[in-house]
């Protein structure tokens, strides 16, 4: 199994609305493909962190990859023996449980710096594989499927 997380800005304005249709179209599409995950949208950028069988990831990361509404700006790989996420196929993680969960500086702080040019050593790529394991204690506190706009 691959994971697979990556940064991206965002080139349209997305509102609340579209968030939420792209949200279900993925989690529908990721479902029927046993894919899990989440989504982070803030302040016109993205946090999207997909793991399942690695050519599934792969065919699906380059049809969003191409996708002419956002630019990825950095996208990082970790072979995983077993899912994290079993529960969301592509949840919509708020930005009040980023703030809880000091995200800030694990996951989009260490982005930022992408966002700045500065490149990622191996400590920063480290901190961002904490902020998802800290995103996925979170998810197995949940007893059900959740999504907030489904
Ligand atoms: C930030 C972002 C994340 C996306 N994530 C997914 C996803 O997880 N699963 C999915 O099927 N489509 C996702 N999409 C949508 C795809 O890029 C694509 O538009 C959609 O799958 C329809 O593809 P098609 O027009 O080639 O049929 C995402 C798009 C964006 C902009």
């Amino acid at each position: 199994m691959q994971s697979l997380i990556y940064y991206s800005k965002a080139k349209v304005n997305f509102t609340e609305e579209q968030i939420a249709e792209l949200v279900v179209i993925s989690e529908q599409f990721n479902r029927s493909q046993n894919i899990n995950g989440f989504i982070c949208f803030r302040a016109g950028y993205f946090v999207q962190y997909l793991e399942g069988d690695v050519n599934t990831i792969s065919s699906l990361y380059q049809r969003i990859k191409d996708d002419y509404r956002h630019d990825v700006l950095i996208s990082l790989t970790k072979p995983i023996k077993k899912n994290l996420f079993n529960k969301w196929n592509m949840h919509f993680v708020d930005h009040k449980v980023l703030d809880e969960l000091n995200l800030e500086y694990f996951l989009l702080g260490q982005f930022n710096l992408v966002n700045k040019n500065i490149v990622l050593l191996d400590t920063a790529k480290e901190f961002i594989w904490q902020g998802v394991h800290l995103i996925s204690q979170e998810h197995g506190k949940q007893k059900q499927p959740a999504n907030k706009y489904s």
